[in-house]
């Protein structure tokens, strides 16, 4: 069984490695604007509008506006389903960069309390929209994830699909201290990001998170990590079946830093 099936229950189909540069793919289009690759991503990623994003609109100098998307698959991702499924969600959740909802939607319907906070508003009015079509309650809010200002030992579990590596270095920093604030102790952070094992492109450098940067960033914010894996998962992306991998992270908080 390959890692995808392994991942996704589904068996693999032919992909396209290394595929040109998709003008939705966030990652590619991001890398060719902000320039060659830094160490981890560009940090200009940082300094994207993901509110104009979803409002169709461009994201940034010289980024076309997007007609969906990359990850809307209006479906909880398969790391929500295998965190799920694992026995690692309990407790009070916070989705945190939670998008367009599914995946909070899809906890809340299997009985959690989730609080789901994203930057971008226009993603949370649809958001909250699929909640009500699922006929479930989700507590939907604006919020920084660098920041989570008003959260204080709140949460038991921390879900986090897609949004760490659209941080900057010390937005990471931020990020791990703020979620260890919110959350109580014994608190069970699970992550899913890009890692730095995707094949390596010239001219579309994707979006990648080093081993050591996840190690070195939880560590010193009050995370043990607990699990760390690669999972390699297909998506569908202009119509092209792509192969991404990503990391797999799961850590438990400290009392102390
Ligand atoms: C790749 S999308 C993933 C969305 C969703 N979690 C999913 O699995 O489909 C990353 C999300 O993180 C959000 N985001 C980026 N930076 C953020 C920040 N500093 N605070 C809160 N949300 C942020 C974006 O608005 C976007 O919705």
């Amino acid at each position: 069984m390959t890692p995808a099936t392994a991942a996704t229950g589904v068996q693999p189909r032919p992909v396209r490695h290394n595929p040109p540069a998709p003008a939705s793919a966030i990652g590619y289009t991001l890398a060719k604007v902000t320039g060659s690759p830094s160490s981890d991503f560009p940090a200009d990623l940082q300094r994207i509008d993901f509110d104009a994003l979803y409002r169709g609109e461009s994201p940034g100098a010289g980024i076309p506006p997007m007609s969906k998307p990359p990850w809307d698959t209006k479906a909880p991702k398969d790391n929500v389903i295998a965190w799920q499924n694992g026995g690692w969600v309990h407790g009070n959740v916070l989705d945190v960069g939670c998008g367009l909802g599914d995946n909070a939607v899809y906890l809340a319907q299997h009985g959690y309390c989730v609080t789901a906070l994203d930057i971008s508003p226009t993603a949370l009015t649809t958001a909250q929209r699929r909640a009500s079509d699922a006929g479930v309650d989700v507590t939907f809010a604006v919020a920084d994830a660098t920041m989570l200002h008003g959260y204080t030992d709140a949460f038991d579990t921390v879900i986090d699909s897609g949004m760490f590596h659209c941080l900057d270095d010390d937005g990471k920093r931020s990020y791990a201290t703020a979620v260890h604030r919110a959350t109580r102790a014994d608190a069970t952070l699970l992550i899913s990001c890009f890692c730095d094992a995707n094949p390596a492109h010239e001219d579309w450098p994707r979006p990648a998170v080093s081993e050591q940067t996840l190690r070195a960033v939880l560590d010193d914010t009050g995370w043990d990590i607990e699990s760390l894996e690669t999972v390699t998962v297909r998506r569908e992306i202009d119509g092209a079946e792509t192969e991404m991998a990503f990391w797999y992270v799961r850590a438990r908080r400290r009392a102390a830093v």
